[in-house]
């Protein structure tokens, strides 16, 4: 069982940090948590009102592969946990920019390896009452055919410069366990859907969309298949990992929900018309199929059966309430939404379809 004092959030201003934060702040009121993210477009502060007075918490503003912010950072606080969320996470953005996803999320994640084996090493010996966790994805095992699901033994077969970046920052997690008995889990997770995530994602952007009746672009023939857990449930699992998770295992975090994109948007627009009290068929008339995402994965699915045995974590919600809560959400939340959709996104999505 591992019960920190002082722990190191990073990307805690993005969806699923700012999620994690959320429900940890609160449920561990004796532990402290120092939330470290650069808040680039996808960091957001408001997403984490409601917990930015609470005693337990603080929030600093810095780049994780900054080696001099980071050494800075570890030299104030006495940190005896680590849950590493930050990273660029946008698959399509990997394809227009692969060098800033080797620069977060392969050296920013050496950068804070490195600095926890400085700090926790004490004369030739690694502390053992410490532990660093590393966030991944499902993409580190590659793409499926229609059979078949990811298990903790599957080999690493990264097919997109996101998926690759994250799949090296495993490798270098595992080396530092290896090499200088760093205590480390990781947990490698599926699709994630819920509250305060960036509009450029499949689902806040078919909300979006769907609400401001502009097209919704489906790729190819939107027969990929993704396994989609929403974000309370992956949260969940992150708590336990952390917690009670045995030192040097990976853990598969999965939602036992597949679907195809295109019933993923349709489900979504059925969702909107509804809650709007529109005409049933108008989200419908705006989907568009679009050219292929470059080297696009066709299916992902995960077997979590080892975590239900080993944790007894189990996913919560199915699919389809999951939708129906996230719709409501982000209908209950349209300043959000729009506040969120800026120029960034704006500006990234006219150089995007430039190109189809
Ligand atoms: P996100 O893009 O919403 O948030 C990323 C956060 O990291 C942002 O707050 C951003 O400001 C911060 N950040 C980015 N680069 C940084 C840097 N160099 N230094 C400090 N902060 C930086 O991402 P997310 O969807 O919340 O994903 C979080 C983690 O979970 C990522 O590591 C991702 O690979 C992993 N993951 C995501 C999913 C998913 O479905 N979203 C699934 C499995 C795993
Ligand atoms: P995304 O949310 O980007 O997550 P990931 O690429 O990490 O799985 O995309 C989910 C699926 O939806 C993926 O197969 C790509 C597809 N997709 C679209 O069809 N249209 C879109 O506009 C987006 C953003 C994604």
């Amino acid at each position: 069982m591992h019960n920190p004092r002082k722990v190191l959030v990073t990307g805690g201003a993005g969806f699923i940090g700012s999620n994690y934060l959320l429900h940890v702040v609160q449920k561990y009121p004796e532990t402290a948590y120092v939330n470290f993210d650069l808040l680039t477009y996808a960091g957001n502060l408001t997403n984490l009102r409601s917990i930015e007075s609470a005693g337990n918490y603080q929030f600093v503003q810095g780049d994780v592969a900054d080696h001099a912010a980071v050494t800075a950072l570890f030299a104030e606080h006495n940190f005896d946990g680590v849950v590493h969320f930050a990273a660029e996470s946008h698959v399509d953005r990997s394809v227009l920019d692969p060098l800033a996803f080797v620069r977060s999320n392969v050296m920013g994640t050496a950068t804070l390896l490195d600095a926890c084996r400085t700090s926790w090493t004490k004369g030739d010996s690694m502390r053992t009452d410490v532990r660093f966790h590393h966030i991944s994805t499902d993409e580190v095992f590659g793409s499926l055919g229609s059979e078949g699901f990811f298990t903790e033994k599957t080999p690493y077969d990264p097919r997109s410069p996101y998926s690759a970046s994250k799949a090296s920052s495993d490798h270098l997690v595992r080396s530092y366990a290896h090499t200088f008995r760093l205590p480390v889990v990781l947990s490698n997770c599926s699709n994630n859907y819920g509250p305060y995530q960036f509009p450029e994602k499949l689902v806040p952007l078919v909300i979006l969309n769907a609400l401001e009746s502009r097209e919704i672009p489906v790729y190819g023939k939107g027969d990929n298949v993704r396994d989609w857990i929403f974000v309370q449930d992956h949260c969940e699992a992150l708590d336990l990992v952390f917690r009670s998770g045995v030192d040097g295992e990976t853990y598969l975090v999965g939602g036992n929900a597949e679907r195809s994109n295109l019933n993923i948007v349709e489900t979504l627009v059925r969702l909107v018309d509804e809650a709007l009290g529109r005409q049933v068929g108008t989200g419908k008339a705006l989907i568009r199929l679009v050219k292929d995402r470059p080297g696009h994965d066709f299916r992902y699915a995960i077997d979590c059966s080892s975590i239900a045995r080993t944790l007894g974590w189990t996913p919560r919600f199915n699919l389809d309430d999951g939708l129906r809560e996230t719709v409501k959400w982000y209908l209950e939340h349209r300043d959000w939404l729009s506040a969120v959709r800026d120029q960034t996104y704006l500006a990234y999505y006219a150089k995007q379809y430039e190109n189809r």
